[in-house]
């Protein structure tokens, strides 16, 4: 099996369904409207997605919740042969932005990263996260947050959620203060709001990596710009079939923007949501797209070259 560099992955997002019900039942809370018949994650739109991850995500109450959480996903990549991984991680979620509670539950996290790199052999870093659609001025605390607590494991800060809400320049305060600190920076743009919300990114914001990034392959002069760049994609083909952004595998445009230069990387976004794994996705590229394994190594190498960690860790991972 190829070992596997995965960039974005939402730690809340990977919980998988049975996961989320055990902790609902501990808890007494009734969850039963987000799943289907078959216990799956059930939504019908990217929005409806949004809200049951939110609903989903309300059963996690404390630093030893997301100490499972964590470790339960991380053992879950290590079996698809993931290496290492990057977590987008909420204070949103834990917490509010309350600086104190956010270090609470990130010790919990880096405690059950610990223990995966012990005995799973999988190394996370974490990218602190703000949620587009609660506001510029949520994202603030946010970025405090990520800024407070940069070091060896928060590499990165971000911006995930509805890509709709209000437009990247709105974020600038927060990706400025998390630069500052020193961290690697990544925005979600063109999963949803085209290339214009991609060229809208790189112009108001410094990042070096966009999540999903895919809706740029309708303007060529974008692809270019991106291209020349080096800017690197974040692509989770799985999720974008699954959510209707593109109708299907063979139209997804992943192989396109890499034919065209751009620096494309394969995660999985919220896998059980998605009903994918990495494992998943590569099998789909090799089908789909004939991708050989000089392609998947290429790949994890611009993969690794993105990573947020630093130069020692690359250099043990690699
Ligand atoms: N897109 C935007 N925001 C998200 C996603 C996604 O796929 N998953 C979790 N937050
Ligand atoms: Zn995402």
């Amino acid at each position: 099996m190829i070992p596997k560099i995965e960039l974005h992955l939402h730690l809340e997002g990977a919980a998988p369904p049975a996961f989320i019900r055990g902790l609902a039942a501990e808890k007494s809370i009734d969850l039963s409207k987000i799943f289907d018949a078959d216990g799956a994650y059930r939504y019908q739109s990217f929005n409806e997605f949004l809200d049951i991850y939110t609903a989903a995500t309300s059963v996690l109450q404390g630093p030893e919740d997301f100490h499972r959480l964590t470790r339960t996903i991380l053992s879950e990549s290590a079996a698809h042969g993931v290496v290492y991984t990057e977590l987008f991680l909420s204070p949103d979620f834990c917490g509010g932005g309350d600086i104190a509670a956010w270090r609470d539950y990130l010790a919990a996290m880096i405690a059950a990263s610990d223990e995966a790199e012990a005995q799973d052999g999988i190394t996370a870093r974490g990218i602190v996260t703000a949620i587009r659609h609660l506001g510029p001025d949520q994202s603030r605390p946010i970025a405090e947050c990520a800024a407070e607590t940069a070091g060896d494991y928060i590499r990165g800060f971000g911006l995930a959620g509805d890509e709709m809400q209000g437009m990247p320049a709105d974020y600038r305060w927060a990706f400025d203060c998390a630069r500052e600190a020193g961290l690697g920076l990544t925005c979600h743009a063109g999963e949803w709001g085209g290339p214009q919300m991609v060229r809208a990114t790189l112009d108001a914001l410094p990042v070096t990596r966009i999540g999903h990034g895919v809706q740029a392959i309708a303007d060529p002069a974008l692809v270019e710009r991106l291209a020349e760049a080096g800017t690197v994609l974040e692509v989770c083909p799985g999720s974008n079939v699954a959510l209707g952004v593109v109708p299907d595998w063979p139209s997804h445009p992943i192989a396109r923007l890499r034919d065209a230069g751009v620096k494309v990387t394969v995660s999985t976004d919220d896998p059980p949501f998605f009903h994918t794994t990495m494992t998943h996705e590569y099998d789909r590229l090799v089908e789909v797209f004939g991708w050989g394994d000089e392609v998947f190594t290429e790949l994890n190498r611009v993969a690794l070259d993105a990573a947020f960690c630093d130069d020692a860790t690359k250099d043990r991972i690699a």
